[in-house]
């Protein structure tokens, strides 16, 4: 079957273009909002070590497989596997990795989407002063406020739906590029400054210690899956965003080096965003434990007392909204793609179905913080059921297939010749970690996630 490999694709300018544009989907809430609040949760420092080893022995060789999955199909994620599956005579069950991937993309979208329209709300807070002076207790009521109004949460929501589709249906390569050139840069670079004013004005010593000294006394089996679904997450691996983006590389560019450069900026701005905000969460006396909030909370109290805070807090929460519109639309694109190559419907179109969808389930979300508090599934409201669903048990089930798929199935040659690693110690290393001690670690996560759920039932 002649399958038309070009349709809706362009390729990047340059291998900084695809850097900048993978960092663009990693870097995103998952790293300033999420990361300071479950490592909080988690007990801190040997939650991070634990994060950090996830990344380096089941993140990256992962998203090698995964990258190298999208370069040689150039289609969306479900045709990729088939089209390769057909040169590389397996099932063409193995699709079901697409499938699942745009699944939970959508999912977390739906969430996503929610917590970047509070991002929107709290940058127009921090313009119009409405935060100067404010004190733990008065950041942590405005929080309270604010999250238990679902009209206002659903009115946030909208806009950032709408934007992102918007963006979206330019097509990537207009809409994408250009932002992530600009804006990473200025996020990393105002993040640094957040970190210095956090080391001058908060508790340095003991927020660093928080997060850099390892308690292993803390660690349970709960801690070790958390950490590994944010690994996932963070790394936005495991759905076929990195694989969309992956098709739209162009065949001379070093995959191994290129994933590397993107984990190691997506952990910098984690850690770097830690380092931010811990310090001030103790010196303002809040709790470590705070939960979804805990960002929100802690930059207002800190923007609220900086000289210039209204000026850089609107900043930084700006870019911060940026940061998780280059995400969803690594999101989105995987659905949209399929749509487009699938239904045969045009790019509008496809961006419309699917943030439609998205913002639609995103009402799920919405309600976990207020009336519908009181929704279980498990003992987690929506949010958390969502969340845990999707970085616990969709990421890692995707990746874990992906990892397997390529290094297992794969013909060697074809594999040798695009991620072209030279060095034969490293390309070993590749193949074991791949083959054998990443899927084995996800095998592990899925089975702690099947006892979790049954403990809590
Ligand atoms: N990695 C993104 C973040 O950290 C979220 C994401 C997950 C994006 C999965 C794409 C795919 O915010």
């Amino acid at each position: 079957m002649a399958i038309n490999r070009t349709s809706s694709h362009g390729e990047w300018s340059s291998r900084t273009a695809f850097i900048l544009a993978a960092t663009g989907s990693a870097v995103g809430l998952g790293n300033i909002w999420k990361f300071p609040y479950i490592t909080g949760e988690n007990g801190g420092g040997a939650f991070v070590l634990i994060y950090i080893l996830c990344v380096l022995f089941i993140g990256i060789p992962i998203m090698l497989s995964e990258v190298y999955l999208g370069k040689r199909g150039r289609l969306n994620p479900i045709a990729s596997i088939r089209y390769i599956s057909e040169r590389e005579n397996r099932s063409k069950n193995w699709q079901i990795i697409g499938l699942i991937g745009i699944l939970a993309g959508i999912l977390i979208l739906s969430y996503y989407s929610v917590i970047a329209g509070w991002t929107m709300a709290y940058a127009t807070r921090t313009a119009f002063g409405v935060i100067n002076n404010i004190d733990a207790l008065g950041a942590t009521k405005m929080f309270n406020d604010f999250v238990s109004d679902p009209e206002r949460l659903l009115a946030w929501h909208t806009i950032f739906s709408i934007i992102t589709a918007i963006v979206v249906s330019k097509g990537v390569k207009s809409g994408l590029e250009s932002a992530v050139i600009r804006l990473m840069p200025a996020l990393l670079v105002l993040l640094l400054a957040l970190v210095i004013f956090s080391a001058i004005e908060g508790d340095f010593m003991n927020g660093m210690k928080f997060m850099l000294y390892p308690d292993f006394s803390q660690v349970t089996w709960k801690t070790i899956l958390i950490a590994m679904g944010q690994a996932f997450f963070s790394l936005s691996l495991g759905m076929g965003a990195l694989m969309v983006y992956g098709s739209y590389l162009s065949s001379d560019i070093s995959i191994p080096q290129t994933c590397v450069i993107v984990a190691s900026l997506d952990t910098l701005v984690a850690l770097l965003a830690g380092l931010a905000i811990f310090p001030i969460v103790i010196s303002a006396g809040l709790e470590m434990t705070q939960g979804p909030g805990l960002l929100f909370q802690t930059l207002t109290v800190a923007f609220g007392a900086m000289p210039g805070g209204q000026l850089f807090g609107t900043l930084f929460f700006i870019l911060l909204i940026f940061a998780a519109w280059t995400s969803s639309i690594s999101l989105i694109e995987p659905m949209v793609i399929w749509l487009i190559e699938k239904f045969n419907i045009s790019r509008i179109q496809a961006a419309i179905i699917s943030s439609g969808t998205a913002w639609l389930l995103g009402i799920g979300t919405i309600v976990s913080f207020n009336i519908g508090k009181e929704i279980k599934i498990f003992n987690m409201n929506i949010f958390e059921m969502l969340d845990y669903l999707t970085s616990n048990i969709l990421l890692p089930m995707g990746g874990i297939m992906i990892t397997i798929y390529v290094s297992w199935l794969i013909s060697k040659e074809s594999i040798d010749s695009e991620l072209n690693i030279r060095s034969t110690i490293l390309r070993r290393i590749w193949y074991l970690s791949a083959r054998i001690i990443a899927p084995l670690a996800v095998i592990f996560v899925m089975l702690n996630a099947l006892g979790f759920n049954l403990t809590i039932l």
